[in-house]
């Protein structure tokens, strides 16, 4: 897929980065990543910022952030935050570890650029919404006391603290056969899973040789985990956008969520070109061939297969699913990458302020009129 480049739009990053040499070629979009800005300087970005979305809300679109809507921008934020370290983490591997990077292209040639692109749409929501949410006089949400996790001791990861970790990750890869199928969450339905994935890297944690299973079975891992990861944002989005009051914190939730399903799409396309492989523990079949047949499974089928949606009585549509707040809502998205490992080691107080801030956006209510 082409590239484009005229996506980020935030002028003051874009002057910020021309200033600075591009150190790699996919690094067009991802200097931020590349620099090291996404975790030391996000919080000083976001303050440059501030004077320019401040002038945009002064122009007419609203003035001051209500207490429900700036709830919700602000875990979205913290949930952005999150996304971005964990794809920052993978596009240092995929484009800095010659093995790693050569394990992703056997899945898809295209897939290190896609990876570097993902992580700076993410960055690029973490700045828009901490910048609007300080423009509106709402608090923006910093999480850099937390990032205190371990690096990857491999070639190419950078040596710095994280918020997320992605070593010990379970894998929830049952959005590809609830995709394909006529049933929802919303009302009841449970899928298993199509690959089980559990405790394993998304990453290599130190150098492993090019060509072996074990670098293949990561970057198989790791394929699967874009999918989970984008299609719950798609899921979070679409069921935090029910609560939010102003029309343009309602844009920005729409906007910002449109993208999250966007990448979703190409990861359910990506995924199921892993090339088959064991290792102990883990086996990734001939998706193609294995599943061939069978519609809950077969590779082919990731256009979204309508579902009952808002009662069952109403002809099937296809949606986005889950969406409803116990599923797809703030609280719902923090359990669920709990559960996956991705916050193994964090601290308490991390969870305290993550849960915090995931019931604050969950009270929010839609205040019409
Ligand atoms: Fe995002
Ligand atoms: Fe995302």
């Amino acid at each position: 897929m082409q590239n484009n480049n005229s996506k980020n739009q935030i002028t003051g990053l874009q002057r910020f980065s021309d200033l600075l040499p591009a150190p790699h070629p996919l690094a067009r979009r991802s200097f931020l990543r590349s620099l090291g800005l996404g975790a030391a300087l996000l919080t000083p970005v976001a303050g440059a910022l501030t004077g320019v979305a401040r002038g945009a809300l002064a122009a007419g679109n609203s003035n001051v952030i209500n207490a429900g809507d700036a709830a919700i921008l602000r875990f979205l934020a913290a949930a952005e935050l999150l996304e971005t370290d964990l794809w920052q983490q993978y596009t240092e591997l995929a484009t800095g570890n010659e093995p790693y990077m050569g394990a992703i292209e056997a899945i898809d040639d295209d897939f290190p650029q896609y990876i570097a692109d993902n992580t700076d749409d993410e960055l690029s929501h973490a700045t828009f919404l901490n910048a609007y949410l300080a423009a509106g006089g709402a608090q923006p949400v910093n999480l850099d006391p937390f990032r205190t996790l371990p690096s990857s001791q491999a070639t190419g990861a950078r040596q710095i603290g994280r918020l997320t970790n992605l070593l010990n990750l379970t894998v929830d890869t049952s959005w590809w056969i609830r995709y394909r199928s006529p049933r929802n969450p919303d009302f009841g339905a449970t899928f298993p899973q199509l690959i089980n994935i559990v405790d394993r890297p998304a990453i290599p944690p130190y150098d492993l040789p090019s060509g072996s299973k074990q670098i293949q079975a990561i970057a198989n891992t790791a394929a699967f985990h874009f999918g989970t990861i984008e299609q719950g944002g798609a899921s979070l989005y679409t069921s935090l956008a029910t609560k939010v009051s102003d029309l343009t914190a309602l844009r920005i939730v729409t906007s910002i969520g449109g993208v999250e399903v966007y990448h979703f799409a190409i990861w359910s396309d990506g995924a199921g070109n892993v090339p088959a492989v064991k290792v102990p523990g883990l086996v990734f079949p001939d998706i193609a061939t294995v599943f061939e047949g069978d519609p809950l499974r077969e590779k082919d089928l990731i256009m979204p297969e309508p579902c009952e949606f808002i009662d069952p009585n109403l002809p099937l549509c296809s949606v986005i699913r889950p969406t409803s707040p116990q599923n797809a809502g703030a609280m719902a998205a923090v359990t669920a990458l709990t559960k996956s490992g991705l916050f193994i080691g964090q601290s308490r107080e991390f969870f305290q302020t993550l849960h915090a801030l995931a019931r604050a956006a969950d009270n929010a209510y839609r205040i019409c009129g």
